[in-house]
């Protein structure tokens, strides 16, 4: 092919997709090179999707197995098809990434299946297998090649016993036992669908609490909760060794303080302690893009890397990993090639971990506002006090609204509780619009619904919370 287009991105996940069909609407020429054989990237095919398919089959069953007597509904016989779950799954991702393919139709971008190489400003080769490169001109390039797993010294996957998410959500059986190691969104998201499905898991973290980064009071009653439910801690601990056999996985683990060490048996182990740029032969050293120290690549608010013409974007670059941002990235590059005002501001991406209670925040936690001398209130409502949760019976968790003590302006929202990942985007969109806590307060929230414990957490930052 020596076709000229106006835009070639790399990769055809969140990032590169969505840039693909906007950069077409916008009216570029465009096309899209990606080498797995199926569009969506990492979150359609091997992580969103298929682990929330799972997630949420898992959390039925456990409901109605659980708490479904309570509810008045009595189930005889109740078993997990383990087996059907994964061929929903699979059915989903199958239809998702097919529906991505027709809207490349729709607006016209072309699909190059293939593996990308950056030869330099406004030339990219793609490989075939087997095949010799072929080569497509284009005036933008756009890498959107997203991240893989980091490895852990020590801890060799093998596919088999010592697993990565993707090979977890693959599994064709539930492990009777399973160490996780890393107590981040992974670790905590696939560890409770496999506890939920009958395995005892234990999670092995570095730090001394779960999910860094989160809000401490959250991540401390998402630790009991989780707890609860039967998930087992080893915080402060760092796995140093494992040795897998056919049957099982022998793991080393030392305690950071004392030292002292422990072995652990499990059927599984997955190695979930994050992820890292994918840039592996992209061609980015002989073309002279330059990365950060962390291997991203660097890019200035446009998406521009050092060399003119080649942007970045996604789980690439710098910023939450996340399906979500890696979209937003996807459009403002575009928008910005096109000449219009584009931003994406990293501290209103919201997270959500859909765990049962799902966790989830927007903007600062106290710890970071602590770090930066911003002198800030704090409002919060427990899910027990809401009258819909209450008639859900599901009532762990809580609502905290922390808001600029001067200003009143909402600075960071952290929620767990039942849906909490529906309703962080309350809280995004009135930070969006530079909300006061008395904005969200004010402002009429139907009734009897789990939202209004936002209403009440904004009211309590004034200390007028009517309901507790
Ligand atoms: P990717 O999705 O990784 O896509 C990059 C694509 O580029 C890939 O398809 C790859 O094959 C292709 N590629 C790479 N190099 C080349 C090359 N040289 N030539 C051609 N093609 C190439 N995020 C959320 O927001 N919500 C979630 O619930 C969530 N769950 C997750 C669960 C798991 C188990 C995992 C692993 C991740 C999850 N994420 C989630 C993160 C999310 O998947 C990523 O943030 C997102 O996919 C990043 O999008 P991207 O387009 O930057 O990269
Ligand atoms: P993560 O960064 O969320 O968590 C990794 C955890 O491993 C951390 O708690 C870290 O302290 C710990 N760790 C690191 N080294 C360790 C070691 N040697 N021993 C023990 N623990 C160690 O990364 P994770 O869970 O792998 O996820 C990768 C990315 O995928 C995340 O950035 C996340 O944003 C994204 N993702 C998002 C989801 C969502 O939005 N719901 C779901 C799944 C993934």
């Amino acid at each position: 092919m020596s076709e000229q287009f106006d835009v070639v991105i790399i990769g055809g996940g969140p990032a590169g997709y969505v840039a693909a069909i906007r950069s077409a609407q916008l009216g570029f020429k465009t096309a899209c090179v990606e080498q797995r054989g199926a569009l969506g990237g990492t979150c359609l095919n091997e992580g969103c999707i298929p682990s929330k398919a799972l997630l949420h089959d898992s959390e039925v069953f456990e409901h109605i197995s659980h708490e479904g007597r309570e509810h008045g509904i009595i189930a005889s016989g109740l078993k997990a098809d383990y087996k059907a779950m994964q061929t929903r799954k699979k059915g989903v991702v199958e239809n998702l990434t097919k529906g991505i393919e027709g809207l490349f139709k729709k607006n016209k971008v072309t699909y190059v299946i293939g593996h990308g190489i950056v030869m330099g400003k406004g030339e990219v080769a793609v490989k075939k297998e087997g095949g010799t490169p072929e080569s497509i001109k284009a005036k933008h390039i756009i890498i959107a090649t997203g991240s893989e797993v980091a490895k852990l010294p020590g801890v060799e996957v093998d596919g088999k016993r010592i697993l990565t998410s993707r090979e977890a959500l693959e599994l064709t059986e539930v492990p009777g036992s399973l160490v996780v190691i890393g107590a981040g969104v992974i670790g905590l998201e696939l560890g409770s669908v496999f506890r939920r499905l009958g395995a005892q898991v234990t999670v092995v973290e570095f730090m001394d609490h779960i999910t860094p980064g989160q809000d401490a009071e959250v991540s401390r009653q998402f630790q009991k909760i989780l707890e609860k439910q039967g998930m087992q801690f080893k915080l402060a601990s760092k796995v140093t060794g494992a040795k897998s056999s056919p049957k099982n996985v022998e793991l080393t683990v030392e305690a950071k303080e004392s030292g002292k060490t422990e072995t652990l048996k499990a059927d599984y182990v997955l190695v979930a302690v994050g992820r890292k740029a994918h840039t592996d032969k992209l061609g980015l050293t002989e073309s002279g893009v330059a990365v950060d120290e962390r291997g991203r690549i660097i890019v200035d608010d446009h998406f521009r890397t050092n060399v003119e013409g080649i942007y970045a974007i996604g789980d690439v670059i710098a910023g939450p990993m996340l399906a979500h941002k890696a979209e937003e990235d996807g459009v403002a590059c575009v928008e910005s090639i096109a000449g219009q005002k584009a931003h994406v501001d990293y501290n209103l991406v919201p997270g959500v971990i859909y765990t049962h209670p799902e966790v989830a925040s927007v903007g600062k936690t106290e710890e970071k506002l602590k770090a930066e001398g911003v002198q800030y209130k704090v409002g919060k409502f427990p899910f027990l006090a809401n009258s819909r949760a209450r008639a859900m019976g599901q009532t762990d968790g809580f609502v905290k609204i922390i808001a600029d003590a001067n200003s009143d302006e909402v600075l960071g929202v952290h929620i767990i509780g039942p849906q909490a990942g529906t309703m962080i985007m309350e809280a995004a969109l009135a930070m969006e619009f530079k909300a006061s806590a008395e904005d969200i307060a004010r402002t009429c929230h139907s009734h009897p619904d789990l939202h209004e414990a936002i209403k009440e957490a904004a009211l309590a930052v004034a200390g007028r919370a009517i309901h507790i």
